[in-house]
């Protein structure tokens, strides 16, 4: 039995100015709707003056709302050509409220050239922004370029090692991190160096890509509407992600996803910690739409899916306190790839999927294959996260994009913008800067961040739908 309601692309009421020189579908959505009528335009002259009575509170509460910085901010993007990076660098000047100065960092001048040309195809520079390029290779120690950065955005993966270059702007003082990141190792190594950061008054943001990232925000919602339901116990909470091939992302995306046959799924169960060596395997069928009308059945449906180990499966239970179990899953199209690499995994020891050269070899062994088949399947993303309380019923969000790359992409830039605003830039925010070490559910736990972050993630171009049903769990 369904029990509530479902809300489409843009599920939040708060109010925003608009963007400047963007033409965003949401924020053609949210101008079209104040022009609709003087009543239109007084309610949301309420919601402006509600919302402001409710941010002016909180500055009051918070020593630490930084003053309006006069500059451009600067914006050092490590693998900023890559297909993520070039996606984010074309996002961020987009959708920034001012202009913005972006470098794409990489091993490769010829690359880099390529990349810069890409992005100015995409944008209009005469709004202020600027985009470059700057050799660097991250893994030789303090070359970083940092003087006078502004934000460090790292897409440069895999993130198979120590939080190096998280490191390395602590030290330089860059007032903010961003990264793409996935492995528990890392994350926590990256969480551990939260007082550093609080001592040096940077924020950094860890996982903050679609999934793991925009999929943690999703769950907080998911969570927080069970609670207003009545819920105040969690008891089990499931990702479960869907993307059409390598879905328009790099191949090194195949090299990790082999890596992590090799590594324990980073699970809960019976509200405990329990990491499960099950990557590969666990083969289900998941639903990747709320009901039959919502454009999420036409252009994602049923779909398989098997366990990997995602992060969000282990990090936001902690926060959330869930009594029972966690799970994530993902699967591909063609169908058949999904097929293919269940076996293999029954296979192939675990041992030996945890060697890089083992899983880089395959990678590049099938990389032909994925990219023959992936001229049929479009770049199509999916995420379906579910939140169950201990009685039974549930709250299922859907989301839905074009493309898999540039829903990172958008997500790592939308994070970015969040934090620049909080830093100051483009005018004062109405969020404090806190310095620290987040994962993004820790940034969503203020129930007014995540309202704004979820109105920035769910109204980039290309989403399909985004909607929150609750109901009852089968
Ligand atoms: N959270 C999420 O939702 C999510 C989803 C998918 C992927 N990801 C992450 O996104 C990352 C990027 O994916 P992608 O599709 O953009 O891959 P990609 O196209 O291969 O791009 C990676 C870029 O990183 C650069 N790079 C690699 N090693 C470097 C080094 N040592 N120093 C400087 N630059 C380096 C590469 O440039 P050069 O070779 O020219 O140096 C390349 O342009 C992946 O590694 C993955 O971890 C996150």
């Amino acid at each position: 039995m369904e029990l509530s309601f479902r809300v489409e692309v843009n599920p939040l009421r708060l109010w925003r100015a608009p963007r400047l020189g963007t033409s965003q579908p949401g924020n053609a959505r949210r101008s079209s709707s104040t022009n609709k009528s003087a009543l239109t335009r007084a309610s949301c002259a309420c919601l402006v003056f509600f919302s402001q009575f409710s941010r002016a509170s909180r500055r009051s509460k918070s020593s630490t709302v930084c003053k309006a910085q006069p500059s451009r901010p600067r914006l050092l993007l490590l693998g900023g050509c890559g297909r993520i990076g070039t996606a984010a660098a074309v996002h961020l000047m987009k959708r920034a409220p001012g202009p913005l100065e972006v470098i794409l960092a990489g091993r490769k001048p010829e690359r880099g050239k390529e990349a810069v040309e890409e992005v100015k195809a995409e944008v209009e520079l005469g709004q202020g922004h600027d985009v470059s390029f700057c050799q660097v290779d991250w893994q030789k120690p303090g070359t970083l370029p940092l003087d006078g950065v502004d934000v460090l955005l790292h897409t440069a993966g895999p993130f198979d090692g120590e939080p190096t270059v998280l490191q390395e702007a602590l030290e330089k003082r860059v007032p903010i991190y961003v990264d793409v990141a996935d492995p528990m190792s890392y994350l926590d190594a990256a969480e551990a160096l939260d007082d550093k950061f609080r001592d040096a008054e940077c924020m950094a943001l860890c996982s903050a890509g679609a999934f793991p990232g925009f999929s943690n925000i999703l769950a907080m919602e998911c969570a927080q509407r069970l609670r207003e339901s009545g819920s105040n116990e969690l008891q089990d909470l499931n990702f479960s992600y869907f993307t059409a091939g390598l879905g328009g992302s790099g191949p090194v995306n195949l090299l990790i996803t082999n890596l992590g046959f090799g590594d324990p799924v980073p699970v809960f169960q019976n509200g405990k910690y329990a990491p499960q060596m099950v990557a590969g395997s666990e083969m289900r069928k998941v639903d990747f739409f709320l009901d039959e009308g919502d454009p999420a059945f036409k252009a994602v449906g049923r779909r398989d899916v098997w366990s990997w180990p995602f992060p969000e499966a282990g990090t936001v239970p902690r926060r959330l306190k869930i009594q029972g179990n966690s799970s994530t899953g993902m699967g591909t199209a063609p169908g058949i790839w999904n097929d293919i690499l269940v076996a293999l995994v029954s296979l192939v020891p675990r041992e030996l999927w945890q060697q890089r050269g083992f899983s880089e070899a395959l990678a590049y062994f099938s990389l032909p294959m994925v990219w023959v088949t992936d001229q049929f399947v479009k770049e199509t993303h999916a995420m379906r996260v579910e939140a169950t309380s201990p009685d039974g019923r549930n709250c299922v969000c859907v989301q839905t994009h074009q493309s898999f790359r540039r829903c990172v992409a958008q997500s790592a830039a939308e994070f970015v913008l969040h934090l620049l605003e909080r830093r100051g830039f483009w005018g004062a925010s109405p969020f404090p800067w806190q310095p620290g070490v987040y994962l993004p559910e820790r940034l969503a736990e203020d129930k007014e961040v995540r309202e704004e972050l979820l109105e920035r993630l769910t109204t980039t171009e290309g989403t399909i739908s985004c909607g929150f049903q609750l109901g009852e769990s089968c």
